[in-house]
């Protein structure tokens, strides 16, 4: 496209986007993104005049997309004996590289007894070196008499998001009680419950079967986490929750028997929501008979062939709400410590950098799912799940987080062409599409044709409003 006319009548704005098809959640136009002041000013028709820019960016034959908000990012995670190796500020430059600007971290207690409220406030000090904009989820292990108090205390520090596991027994495990007790307490403040949902005493019975039999290193993980031990703690969680009335958030969902759970409770009016994973939906547990199984060591473990099929088949008819990466930057070197025995090994895999291209080849190129739709899964359900009221859309008054891409260009993935402070990808070598090539994060452009901007440590601490009143349908 031409470059717009300019209206010399009008004051100058930082940014215009021109050319390009912007695509929200509910519906797309071409049109002229005007930013100001770190926001969207403006979306004007393109066939009018724009203002004076400080810069101006052709988006002709691409599409503008919100900024992505991922819901599940562990940064420099301790869990167990090891500790991941990304800390914000390196999370949050291999996020903006993948077209990430708000990302939502994990305040987890360092052991069993720690305070949540110290925790969380440990987190938002370490976030002072984010590039980006970020978030935080509390987490609580244990209910006791100081719990009600903790739960004010963190909504005081803008976290109205609460994790609980039901497994990583000794760890961070909780228990049905304080699971039923915090949903209970979140409700009153308009907070939402996140779980981890696997049954624990399933995955134990599982395990000690696999060290009896010798299968309990990195390439027997799957036969460790049975899919039953995800469908039995979703269903236990969904009674409590329709028990209290309050709503739920189920993070990395595998199996289309847990999602199912989740999608006919919402029919019956409890509020449930379903997140998965890229890795979940891109790849199958073939990659535990491979080379390097440890680097595939995550919980629940990746699926089989033909649930993941069925999984893709929920993510293309709208019965998943939201896509989070579940980032955790090990080494291959930490992954092999113990990879005889996976009950040691640290969980998880680096993915904050490829949530886009991964789940955007998987759903859009091959699945065929809608732009908008995937906007939905990718930035702006996650910002309104976790009460982020500034995120998830290109709109007036919103910050302006955009990522420009062309949905044809195809990468090849290497390890050496990413961010993540990590010597391996789980996808390398693979092809995929929807790589950012432009990313504006608060009105700054940080990467764009001449490669990654840096703007310091600019990132904001964002504060969870209510979220009851945002809930999806
Ligand atoms: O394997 C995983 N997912 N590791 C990170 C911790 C968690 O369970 O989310
Ligand atoms: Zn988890
Ligand atoms: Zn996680």
């Amino acid at each position: 496209m031409s470059e717009p006319a300019i209206d010399p009548g009008q004051a100058p704005a930082e940014l215009i986007v021109y050319g390009g098809m912007v695509v929200n959640a509910d519906g797309r136009r071409e049109a002229t993104v005007v930013v100001d002041g770190g926001r969207v000013v403006a979306l004007l028709d393109p066939a009018l005049p724009v203002p004076v820019a400080a810069r101006r960016i052709d988006a002709t034959g691409r599409i503008v997309i919100p900024g992505g908000v991922d819901p599940h990012c562990h940064i420099g995670q301790k869990l167990g004996a090891y500790t991941a190796l990304d800390d914000y500020e390196h999370a949050s430059i291999a996020a903006l590289w993948g077209g990430t600007t708000t990302m939502i971290d994990f305040a987890i207690p360092d052991t069993y007894e720690a305070d949540p409220v110290v925790a969380a406030e440990r987190r938002r000090e370490l976030a002072q070196g984010s590039r980006c904009d970020s978030a935080l989820h509390g987490c609580i292990v244990r209910w006791d008499d100081g719990a009600e108090a903790q739960i004010e205390q963190l909504v005081e520090l803008g976290i109205r998001t609460i994790k609980m596991f039901t497994t990583y027994e000794g760890v961070v495990m909780a228990s049905e009680p304080t699971i039923l007790q915090v949903m209970r307490a979140l409700k009153k403040v308009g907070g939402l419950t996140y779980v981890h949902a696997e049954g624990n005493h399933i995955i134990r019975d599982a395990q000690n079967e696999a060290t009896a039999n010798g299968t309990i290193d990195a390439s027997g993980h799957a036969g460790t986490r049975p899919l039953v031990a995800e469908t039995t703690a979703v269903s236990e969680v969904l009674s409590i929750a329709e028990y209290v009335d309050a709503p739920v958030y189920f993070v990395h969902q595998t199996t289309p028997e847990a999602v199912d759970l989740v999608r006919s409770a919402r029919h019956r009016g409890i509020r449930a929501y379903t997140e998965t994973c890229p890795h979940y939906l891109y790849l199958d547990e073939s990659v535990y008979k491979g080379e390097h199984p440890e680097r595939f060591v995550c919980s629940p473990p990746i699926r089989p062939a033909a649930t993941v099929a069925e999984l893709n088949r929920r993510a293309l008819t709208g019965d998943i709400d939201t896509i989070g990466s579940d980032n955790c930057c090990y080494s291959t070197e930490q992954k092999l410590d113990r990879h005889d025995d996976v009950t040691e090994m640290p969980n998880g895999l680096p993915g904050v950098e490829t949530r886009l291209p991964v789940s955007f080849t998987q759903l859009v190129t091959d699945g065929g799912l809608s732009l908008e739709r995937f906007v939905a899964l990718f930035s702006t359900n996650p910002a309104r799940l976790n009460g982020l009221g500034g995120k998830g859309a290109i709109a007036v008054g919103a910050d302006a987080d955009l990522v420009i891409l062309d949905p044809h260009e195809t990468r090849t993935v290497s390890t050496d062409r990413l961010h993540m402070p990590t010597d391996y990808t789980p996808y390398e070598g693979r092809e995929l599409n929807g790589w950012p090539q432009v990313v504006v994060s608060g009105g700054r452009v940080v990467l764009d044709e001449d490669g990654f901007h840096d703007p310091g440590a600019v990132g904001r601490a964002l504060v969870s409003e209510p979220i009851a009143a945002g809930l999806l349908t």
